[in-house]
């Protein structure tokens, strides 16, 4: 069927409530979104939200409720597949249940689209990581009675120009500054997944950043991308130039950016990291291996003295840094003395935590055609060695805390063991627990600023005491 007709902005508001587009008429319906993966990957649920709330849709936790279903997915491992695979599957009970319209997007439907639509009869349509502006025409075609439909094109324009999308209506937003990737690590599917690389100006991006302080409420924010330590580079600017301009916004008080490629990280941003008094103290600087002839079948670019002479630079710029990475065990036939390399890394790089996983082959990329002899016992057992060596050294990390006042944007609250205890996360990305004060048991702390000292800590856990309650704003409304 032909839509192009149709201009989904031109939305007209009927007296029964119900928005009118073209022919078609949007009453209120509940939206349920499933979203796996990266952080790239929940900034786009939240633009999918964000696009659909004029169509008349608000998001619902319950998906027995939902009149359309998104699965956002995530490709990075197989188990990351296996996940969607299995709820995607149980979806044929909603459909069987009730009227309900079923996609699948994000990083497996732009590679897999065709082949979902085939398998799973319930899935009403696909759409890749690159049309997700798009989302308001896809659902009007659903709607309209299109269905199998998969719309996967990647966008040809030279620029990268967008306004960010917020539905949280939180202090904290995540800011999308450079998409795609051109590393093409020889485990990694993102290239595949999310396209090459483009950025957006720097003076778009301040302009976003300050209309979402002064307009939005905005404190914090951080800068998304694969590698933005690339951002710019097509452009002729730069991620240390974006942060010093972003630094003169008022208001905003502190600039968080993931994630960064260690081979690009270049002295002017690392001086920045020295001079800017907004940007976090906390770095994550993802490695995979401390092994030279493992990062070199990684095609990672750089080698182990490399990424700690920047290290090192980093802490000397700014004492203060945390600094947290990425490692992958049991790549494709790594050594015993390899692996051994990545447990003394650990050691001597001092991480305040880590991600670590096993490989997982992925289907297009180099690695995935090497011939592997390791086993699946010998990937966890050293996944498990590296787990357990991290958090012996967390432990002593995070005992250096103690005593110390940490500055926390607060969250929200949990229960622990029958006490309720509020949680924060400080400029160093550390999240510190702490009962309220006394006599104060009622207060609702959630998104004010909290000085806490720190009491106790574990190796994944830290408990501090109310020093000063800063109230929800650092800066005063009028000096914005
Ligand atoms: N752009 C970031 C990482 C993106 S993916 C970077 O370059 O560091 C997040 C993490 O997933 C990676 O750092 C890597 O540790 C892990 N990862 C990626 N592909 C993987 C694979 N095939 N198997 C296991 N882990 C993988
Ligand atoms: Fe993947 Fe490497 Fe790109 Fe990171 S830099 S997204 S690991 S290809
Ligand atoms: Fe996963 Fe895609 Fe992010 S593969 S990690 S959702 S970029």
């Amino acid at each position: 069927m032909n839509n192009t007709d149709v201009d989904i902005y031109d939305i007209k508001t009927l007296e029964n409530g119900n928005k009118l587009v073209g022919e078609i008429e949007f009453p209120p319906r509940k939206m349920w979104v499933k979203t796996y993966g990266c952080q790239m990957n929940y900034h786009d649920t939240e633009r999918m939200v964000s696009h659909l709330q004029p169509l008349n849709f608000s998001l619902t936790d319950n998906r027995e409720e939902a009149d359309f279903m998104i699965f956002n997915t995530c490709a990075i491992r197989d188990l990351a597949n296996q996940k969607f695979y299995s709820h995607l599957g149980g979806s044929k009970h909603d459909k069987a249940a009730r009227e309900v319209k079923i996609a699948a997007a994000g990083c497996i439907a732009q590679t897999e689209s065709k082949e979902l639509l085939k398998k799973y009869k319930q899935l009403d349509f696909a759409f890749g990581t690159d049309v997700i502006d798009n989302i308001g025409e896809m659902v009007y075609r659903a709607y309209a009675g299109d269905t199998k439909f998969s719309v996967t094109s990647w966008d040809k324009s030279a620029n990268y120009s967008i306004e960010t999308k917020r539905t949280a209506g939180t202090p904290q937003a995540f800011i999308n500054i450079i998409k795609g990737c051109d590393k093409f690590c020889s485990y990694c599917i993102v290239p595949f997944t999310r396209g090459r690389e483009k950025s957006r100006s720097v003076s778009e991006v301040v302009n976003d950043v300050a209309r979402l302080v002064k307009h939005d409420g905005v404190q914090e924010i951080t800068l998304l991308g694969q590698n933005v330590n690339s951002y710019g580079k097509k452009n002729g600017e730069s991620l240390a130039e974006l942060i010093m301009e972003l630094e003169n916004i008022n208001g905003l008080e502190i600039i968080r950016y993931t994630t960064s490629h260690p081979y690009d990280i270049s002295d002017e941003l690392i001086a920045v990291h020295g001079t800017s008094e907004k940007l976090s103290n906390h770095l994550h600087l993802p490695v995979q291996s401390g092994s030279n002839t493992v990062l070199q079948r990684m095609l990672r670019e750089y080698s182990v003295e490399h990424y700690m002479e920047r290290l090192d630079k980093i802490r000397q710029a700014n004492p203060d840094i945390i600094i947290s990475t990425d490692i992958i065990a049991g790549f494709p036939n790594e050594t015993e003395e390899e692996h051994r390399d990545t447990l003394e890394l650990l050691k001597v790089a001092k991480y305040d935590f880590i991600y670590s996983y096993n490989y997982s082959s992925r289907k297009g990329t180099k690695s995935a055609k090497m011939d592997d002899i390791l086993t699946k016992d010998i990937r966890s057992r050293r996944l498990q060695e590296i787990q357990k060596l991290q958090l012996e050294l967390q432990v002593e990390s995070r005992a250096l805390m103690v005593g110390n006042t940490y500055r926390v944007l607060v969250e929200g609250f949990g229960t622990m063991k029958g006490i309720k205890k509020w949680k924060g996360r400080s400029d160093c990305f550390r999240i510190i627990h702490f009962v309220p004060e006394a006599g104060q048991e009622d207060m609702d702390y959630t998104w004010h600023w909290v000085d806490l000292k720190v009491t106790s800590t574990t190796a994944l856990s830290c408990q501090g005491d109310v020093v000063n309650v800063l109230g929800k704003r650092l800066t005063p409304e009028n000096e914005l």
